[in-house]
Parts: C-alpha cells; sequence; structure tokens
C-alpha cells in the first residue's frame, strides 16, 4: 500500500469490496473508474446536478463530494444495486411506463433520490417527491413523468400488451430503448475506457481574444513523466479548419497562433490517467498577447475584425420580402413597435461532451456522444486528412444536446492523438470546459413593426434582427435565414419584410439551439401582437385566432399551406383561456403585492433543413433464419427516434414491432440519416422508414404473388402470407443472401421536397410544418420581482401522433426550456461557467403542465405525422412575458427576466401614462 492511500472495506450493492485508494478521492470515481459501476453519472463534480446520487447507508449523498474514506464500513447503493433477481424495481418499470427517461442521463441519480424517499414513504404526494429530488437536475423532461413514476411505483398497472402487426402507431408504447437508461446499463460518452487509453485534455486560452507562441513544448514534456504527446496545431496533418455548413466552415480544431474566443483549444496534452487527472498546467509553455476582443454586436460592428476575410463582422445575412410592408404599415389603423433583446443561453445538458478513439486496422474509430455521426465523420476527416470511409464514428448514447452536440468539439482532438501516438485515448469535459467550448443559443438583438387594419386583421410587418454568433460561423448561417422565414409567426401577413444577420464577434461560438433562432424572433413577434390585440380592443386569443394561418394560405415565402393547425391549436386553449382570465382578475381584487396575470403565445417551425436536400436513409432486410433488421441511425438524443422510427416502420411492414432488432447509429452499419435537429428525424428519416417497411412488403408480396392487403406473418426462416381464404409462404433459407447478409431487403431515402428560396426569400422552404400555443398563468410578487409559473396550457399540433408518451415528454421537457430561458439563463463567460451560477430549472420551479395533442394529419409527413421537438420551446417565453405583462403592467424587453428587470420594468409601466 502507498501511504497516500487507505484500504476500506464497503458493502456496495450488497457485495463485499475492498478498496485500496487515498481516502479523499470522490467515491464517484472509484464506483466508475476502480469498479467499473459506470450507472453513476458525473455532471458537474461540484455538487450542482445530483446525477451521481448513490445512496450511503440508505441516505442520498452526491458521490461526486463524497470521499470514499466515509464508505469504510457502510453500504453502498449504486444504479446497478436496484434491480434484482426478478429483474427490475418497481420504481425502474414505473420510469418505463410513464416515459421518466428521455436521454437517460439523470436517471440513474433520480432513480436513487426516489429510491430513499419510497423507503420511508411508498405513496409519497407530488410535493413530497419534488422535495425528494430537488437536488437532481433534468433538461429533458420538464420533470412531470419523473414525479408521476415516483409516486405511481408502488400501485403501478400492468403494462399494456405490445402492439400487434399495423397498431404500432399511436400505441402509448414505452421506449424500445428504456430499459438500459433505467438500469445503469447504457453507455454514454464517458462510460467506455479502451484497455490502455491515454487520457487527453486540452489547453484552452483563457483570453477572448489573444496571439499567443509556444516555449519549449519537447522540454515541458520530458519534465512531466508519463506525459506521452504534446500536440498542437502544427501536428494536424489535414486542413485544420471545420464547420457544419461546409461552405462557411472556420473553425479550427487548435487555434494556430490566436485564440478568438475565451476556452479555445490551442494544444492537447495525452497520458497516462493518473497523471493527467492531476496535471497542473500553471507551467505550460505558452506566451499570450492579449488583444481587444468584441463580445457583443455593438461593439462587433464597429470593431476590429474577428476573421481577417469579413471586415465588417457580418458573417450572412438572410431575407424574406413579400409585398409592400412599409406602404402597408403607413396605411395601417394601428401599429405596434418594438425592440427586443436576449441572452447567451447554455444548453445545460448534464452530460458533457466525452468519447474514445482508437485505431482499428486502418480505421480510426472515435466513440462519442453526438448528435450527428456523419457530419462527425467528414469534419474529422477533413482535419485529419483522411478519406471519409477510414473514419468510423459510433455515437453513445448522448446524454442531451439540443443542437450543441450537432458541431465537433473533442472529436477530432481524440482522432489527432490516436492517429499521431497508435494509442487509445479518451476525453472527458470538465463542466466548466463543456461551459466554454460548447455553442450556445445566439444573443439576439431585434426590432420589428406590426400594422392591423381597422378590423384587427394584420397587414404588413418589418422585422430586422442581428444574432450573436460569436467566433465561429457554427449554425449561424441557419439562424440568419429561418428567422426571417419565421418571425410572421403562424399568422396571415400579406407585406412584409424581415432581414436576419449573424454577426460575429469574441463571445462564445452560438450555435443550434431548439429553434435556431426562432424563439427568439417569436418574443418579438408575439409580444407586440398583444399590443396590437390591446390597440384594436381585442382580447388577446381572439386577435391571434382571426389572423391565424388557414389552409390554402400562402405564407410569407408564398408557400400555399397545407394541414395548418394553428387555429386548432389556439381554439383548444380558449376554455382554459376564459378560466384563467377570470382567475386572475378574481385573485388580484384582493392581492396586492401578489398579482397573476395570463399570457399565450403560438409557434410555428418548419421540420428539416431550410430549402436545401437532407436526406434520409432507412435498410431494413431479413436473414435466413429470419431476424427482421432495422438500421436506423437516427441518433435519439432522448426524443425517441429510436422508438418512433421503429414504430412507424413497422406499421408500414405489416409485422409486429416486437420482432424487430434494431442497429442504431454507427457510419459502418447504418445508412446516413443526417443530423438529429430541425424536428427533422420524425418526419424526415420517418419516411425513410415508412417507404422501407412498404417496399420489403412490397418485395414479400410480389414474391409470393399475393394482393396487397395480405397479412404478413414471420416464424423462424418461414414468411407467411395470407388474404382470407389464399396463403402463400416463402422459405428463407432458399434465398440468397445480399452483401449485407439479408435474404429479403429495402433500402429506401427519403429528402423533402423543398424549393430553394430566391432573393427575396420566396419558395417552398419546408415541406413540413407542426404548429403550437401555449397559456401561460403566473404570478408576480410586485415587491420583489419575482415571477412564478403556475400552469402552461400547451396546445400542439403534430399531425399523426406516433407515440403519445413521447410527445408529451417532449412538451413537457420544451416547456422547462422555455422557462428557463425566460426568467433565469444567461450564460456570462467567466461568471457562470458552473451549474451553480448558470441555473436552469429545478423540480421546484416547474407549473402544473396540461398538454394538448391535435392531430391533423400532414400530406406529407410519415402516417401524417409532423415534427415537434423545436416547436415546444417557442412559445413559452412569449406566453410567459404577456402573463407578467397581464399581471402587471410591466413590459419586459430583455432576457432573462430576472427580479431586477421585472422590478426595473414595473415601475416603467406605472410612470408611463
Ligand atoms: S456530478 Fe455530483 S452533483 Fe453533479
Ligand atoms: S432525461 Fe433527464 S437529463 Fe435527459
Amino acid at each position: 500500500m502507498k501511504d497516500d492511500t487507505v484500504a476500506i472495506t464497503a458493502t456496495i450493492n450488497g457485495q463485499t469490496v475492498g478498496i485500496t485508494s487515498p481516502p479523499a478521492r470522490r467515491l464517484s470515481e472509484v464506483l466508475r473508474d476502480e469498479l467499473r459501476l459506470t450507472g453513476t453519472k458525473v455532471g458537474c463534480d461540484a455538487g450542482d446536478c445530483g446525477a451521481c446520487t448513490v445512496l450511503l447507508d440508505g441516505e442520498p449523498v452526491c458521490a461526486c463530494l463524497t470521499p470514499v474514506a466515509q464508505a469504510a464500513e457502510r453500504h453502498v447503493t449504486t444504479v446497478e444495486g436496484l434491480s434484482g433477481d426478478d429483474g427490475l424495481s418497481a420504481l425502474q418499470v414505473s420510469f418505463l411506463r410513464h416515459g421518466a427517461a428521455q436521454c437517460g442521463i439523470c436517471t440513474p441519480g433520480m432513480l436513487m433520490a426516489a429510491t430513499a424517499l419510497l423507503t420511508r414513504n411508498p405513496s409519497p404526494t407530488r410535493d413530497q417527491a419534488e422535495e425528494a429530488l430537488g437536488g437532481v437536475l433534468c433538461r429533458c423532461t420538464g420533470y412531470q413523468k419523473i414525479i408521476t413514476a415516483v409516486c405511481d411505483a408502488a400501485t403501478l398497472p400492468p403494462a399494456a400488451p405490445a402492439p400487434v402487426a399495423g397498431f404500432a402507431v399511436g400505441s402509448r408504447l414505452e421506449r424500445l430503448d428504456g430499459v438500459p437508461k433505467v438500469s445503469g446499463a447504457e453507455i454514454f460518452g464517458a462510460d467506455h475506457v479502451p484497455a490502455g487509453a491515454l487520457t487527453v485534455r486540452a489547453v484552452r486560452s483563457p483570453h477572448y481574444r489573444a496571439a499567443f507562441e509556444f516555449g519549449d513544448l519537447n522540454a515541458w514534456q520530458a519534465a512531466h513523466p508519463g506525459i506521452e504527446t504534446v500536440l498542437t496545431a502544427a501536428e494536424i496533418p489535414g486542413d485544420n479548419c471545420f464547420g457544419v455548413i461546409p461552405p462557411f466552415a472556420d473553425q479550427p480544431a487548435l487555434a494556430d497562433g490566436r485564440a478568438r474566443f475565451r476556452g479555445e483549444a490551442v494544444a492537447v496534452i495525452a497520458g497516462d490517467a493518473v497523471v493527467m487527472a492531476s496535471l497542473d498546467l500553471g507551467d505550460f509553455p505558452i506566451t499570450w498577447q492579449p488583444e481587444d476582443a468584441a463580445l457583443d454586436v455593438p461593439s462587433a460592428l464597429a470593431g476590429t475584425p474577428v476573421h481577417s476575410a469579413i471586415a465588417d463582422n457580418v458573417l450572412t445575412s438572410g431575407r424574406v420580402v413579400t409585398g409592400d410592408a412599409a406602404q402597408a404599415l403607413s396605411h395601417a389603423a394601428h401599429v405596434a413597435e418594438g425592440q427586443f433583446e436576449t441572452a447567451y443561453v447554455e444548453h445545460a445538458y448534464i452530460e458533457p461532451e466525452a468519447g474514445a478513439a482508437w485505431i482499428d486496422g486502418d480505421t480510426l474509430v472515435i466513440q462519442v456522444c453526438t448528435q450527428a455521426p456523419y457530419m462527425n465523420r467528414s469534419d474529422v476527416a477533413t482535419v485529419l486528412g483522411l478519406a471519409p470511409e477510414k473514419v468510423r464514428i459510433i455515437p453513445t448514447a448522448t446524454g442531451g444536446g439540443f443542437g450543441s452536440k450537432l458541431d465537433v468539439t473533442l472529436q477530432p482532438l481524440l482522432g489527432l492523438v490516436a492517429l499521431k501516438t497508435g494509442r487509445p485515448c479518451r476525453m472527458v469535459f470538465s463542466r466548466q470546459e463543456s461551459l466554454q467550448a460548447s455553442t450556445k443559443r445566439h444573443p439576439a438583438r431585434m426590432q420589428a413593426r406590426i400594422g392591423i387594419d381597422a378590423d384587427g386583421k394584420v397587414t404588413g410587418m418589418e422585422f430586422s434582427g442581428d444574432f450573436n454568433t460569436g467566433a465561429y460561423a457554427s449554425w449561424g448561417p441557419t439562424v440568419a435565414n429561418r428567422v426571417p422565414v419565421h418571425a410572421s409567426g403562424p399568422y396571415l401577413t400579406p407585406d412584409y419584410a424581415a432581414v436576419g444577420r449573424a454577426i460575429h464577434t469574441n463571445g462564445p461560438v452560438a450555435g443550434a439551439f431548439r429553434g435556431f433562432g426562432v424563439p427568439q424572433a417569436a418574443l418579438l413577434q408575439e409580444t407586440l401582437y398583444d399590443d396590437l390585440a390591446n390597440a384594436a380592443g381585442l382580447d388577446r386569443l381572439a386577435f391571434r385566432q382571426l389572423n391565424a394561418l388557414k389552409d390554402g394560405d400562402r405564407s410569407v415565402c408564398g408557400q400555399q399551406m397545407e394541414s395548418v393547425g394553428i387555429l386548432e391549436s389556439l381554439d383548444a386553449l380558449e376554455p382554459r383561456w376564459r378560466d384563467a382570465l377570470a382567475a386572475a382578475e378574481a385573485f388580484n381584487a384582493t392581492s396586492e403585492v401578489l398579482k397573476r396575470g395570463a399570457g399565450v403565445a403560438s409557434c410555428w417551425y418548419g421540420c428539416g433543413n431550410t430549402a436545401m436536400s437532407n436526406p434520409s436513409t432507412i435498410r431494413l432486410g431479413i436473414t435466413a433464419d429470419g431476424r427482421l433488421v432495422l438500421h436506423q441511425g437516427a441518433v435519439d438524443i432522448g426524443q425517441g427516434s429510436n422508438t418512433v422510427i421503429p414504430q412507424i416502420c413497422a406499421d408500414a411492414l405489416g409485422l409486429p414491432l416486437d420482432q424487430f432488432e434494431f442497429i442504431g447509429g454507427d457510419t459502418a452499419l447504418t445508412p446516413d440519416c443526417g443530423k438529429t435537429s430541425g424536428s427533422r428525424q420524425t418526419v424526415v428519416t420517418g419516411n425513410a422508414a415508412a417507404l422501407a417497411g412498404r417496399a420489403l412488403r412490397e418485395t414479400i408480396l410480389r414474391q409470393s404473388n399475393m394482393g396487397p392487403e395480405s397479412a404478413i406473418t414471420l416464424d423462424g426462416s418461414r414468411l407467411a402470407i395470407s388474404d382470407g381464404e389464399a396463403s402463400r409462404e416463402i422459405i428463407l433459407t432458399t434465398l440468397p443472401a445480399d452483401a449485407h447478409g439479408y435474404v429479403l431487403s429495402a433500402e429506401e431515402t427519403y429528402d423533402p421536397p423543398t424549393t430553394p428560396l430566391d432573393e427575396n426569400g420566396q419558395g417552398k422552404p419546408y415541406a413540413v410544418y407542426g404548429y403550437g400555443a401555449h397559456l401561460a398563468e403566473i404570478e408576480v410578487d410586485r415587491k420583489l420581482g419575482t415571477v412564478r409559473v403556475l400552469r402552461i396550457t400547451a396546445a400542439h399540433d403534430l399531425g399523426r401522433t406516433i407515440n403519445p408518451v413521447l410527445a408529451e415528454g417532449q412538451i413537457e421537457g420544451g416547456i422547462a426550456q422555455g422557462l428557463g430561458m425566460a426568467l433565469m439563463e444567461e450564460y456570462l463567460p467567466e461568471r457562470t461557467e458552473n451549474l451553480h451560477n448558470y441555473l436552469i430549472p429545478t423540480v421546484g420551479d416547474m407549473p402544473k403542465i396540461q398538454s394538448i395533442l391535435i392531430e391533423k394529419n400532414d400530406p406529407e409527413g410519415p402516417m401524417g405525422a409532423k415534427g415537434l421537438g423545436e416547436h415546444v420551446l417557442i412559445p413559452t417565453a412569449p406566453a410567459i412575458l404577456n402573463a407578467i405583462r397581464h399581471a402587471t403592467g410591466a413590459r419586459i424587453r430583455r432576457l432573462p427576466a430576472l427580479p431586477h428587470r421585472v422590478l426595473a420594468a414595473i415601475k416603467e409601466a406605472e410612470e408611463t401614462p
């Protein structure tokens, strides 16, 4: 035993275990790294997220804050200890049944905190459950289903039977990939450690903008035994430039001589895991020369170019113009105008970026949490000078993404180390690194004017918005182009002129975050709509109903719209709207300090890329021995594509879902299903799955010479096809196998039928849109400026609902993120680089949520389905702001609506005649 270690004995999941370790080492590290109990997750290493919650003698503790010595002679229970010989515990089953796990990264911590509660109190109330789970953060679910699962664990009803052939779509099916999420067996980015793996760390810029030079790296390495290599931009073998939109690629994997944002990687160090864990980079040989940096749009427009090739820092712009907005506004009966400003918002997924890499023959393999394996492959191949086929990306489970894990971060760094050393390696971002290096929601500065006629009908709108895209392009061009298409909201706007610009600064890189700028634009449009309703003397909901787009109307892009469900969404809110207004009025009549209000706001959102090709391809095959295999490469980051896509495919083929085997995203095994973004997977990959299912069905029917209504059954190596009295069979063992080993197969691609936009933004940017509206009921403390959201009623037209449980989960999770954006979230480099200064909603912040699913089937969507993932966040924040104004008169023009801003707005309202 070394001097600095102690030998202890603990009972871990019922087994006596001897541990030799430094006494102060984190219990989480010992569990994960020594005992390989990786079900215990690490999201912050600081006691903020609760992902590492385990039970110590039955009491929940943060394993990241617990020295291992405290476990001596005590009982430790981790998520792996919850299942017994009978299988999953009732609580784990309840989590599955209720859809309480989405990405699953918080699930072990939630389960452990809930287990402690249920041991004391098997039938808790929702309040008791919320209190017990208050220390565990979830970024996906909005907590509703988690609380329901905890409260129902003792009285769980029997599981619904598996859907029969043809009835998978629409069923409240449990996630098909749910069991590993609740058992702790799921492999996330940090959970796989290849044998002999080097640990990789990045050296990052502490400055927003600085030139730099390295000193003697060889001497530094020689002075640090255990360091295998130090690599800089000079060692990058390919083009040190990546980007999610190839024409705009501008980001180096390692900065070369100048860092352009705080936290930018400038070098990587790889070495022995123990050495790397305690490595102090204070003596790393680098000299910085800080330079003037522009952190916001006004200073960037007047300042030094972030990139020498873009003198004015305007990366790009998008516009949509139809009719003559200026003239329409000049003739309007009423015009509302205003400005709005939003903050950087952090994705705050609970899983920091992590992965591993190794060389397999002549192929570089990178296993990593990601939303876009094929795009990752392309970027890594470019940076490392490899053919794309020589790079294999294997997505792990992804512990939340929300847009940010579309961009590469550690992938090229891992690949570089593996290539240069020939050794496997792994990298796990700290929470601070994740916050510094990952993309954010674009801060926006927007202004708009909207006019109406004497009847309250919208006649024209002008909008312009500058979006701070940070130091590199990332998804800035997408935001600049998507915003003008959507800034009208889902309302008929005959005359329209909108411009969006992406502006470079030396701030964090802003990229994709649920909505691509549309949530920011909706804040301005929807708050101005309340002004217009008031000016017209109309009820605010009625004003929106009056102006809602209808089937056959033309959008601001000139697209003739079909299957438009915004009016149905608004109508669905009406009963609650009347009640909410009456309840607020009654409450306010008796309360001076606390005031209640109700607000409504809408959304629309086009699914998939804007006016660009974005195909998905699905492969489906049957082997000679009767295995039915679906190659489904749409990465499931919690939203449910591992369940929804198979549901669609099963019904298209006509075989029961429980006969399928699934091969998930892997660039060596699954065709390209594109990226998980833009609410595209249900629509685009879902359509590819429907096509593949139907194609395989047609092949079977053709080979058996049977009609289209025939039933198909698969029984071992025999396919039986029957229609009334007629029946045939296909003996699979008699058929030759193709290159993939299938005797019957189909591979189909779907690309949404869009058209490019002309110079005025006219065309067909999307094939399918989804719609929705939220009603927020809130309470404001006029003395403190605090806002409590009491209830959100959310109506969403998602076309045919493929899986209601998953759809409700998306809505509840989107509302949580919208609430955070409205009231608390603002990423400030240096000041909020952890999860105790960057606040996201906890279970205690969440209101009661009622989801209303409206099914206006889309003729283009698979089985009529539309997308939902980004729509669900868009209306929440403007509905909350409109409710604050209803309660107090306060007009918020800058997010987040922190108490000091609410108080200032109340004061302004009181002083305004
Ligand atoms: S990892 Fe322990 S609280 Fe976040
Ligand atoms: S399911 Fe809770 S963080 Fe993803």
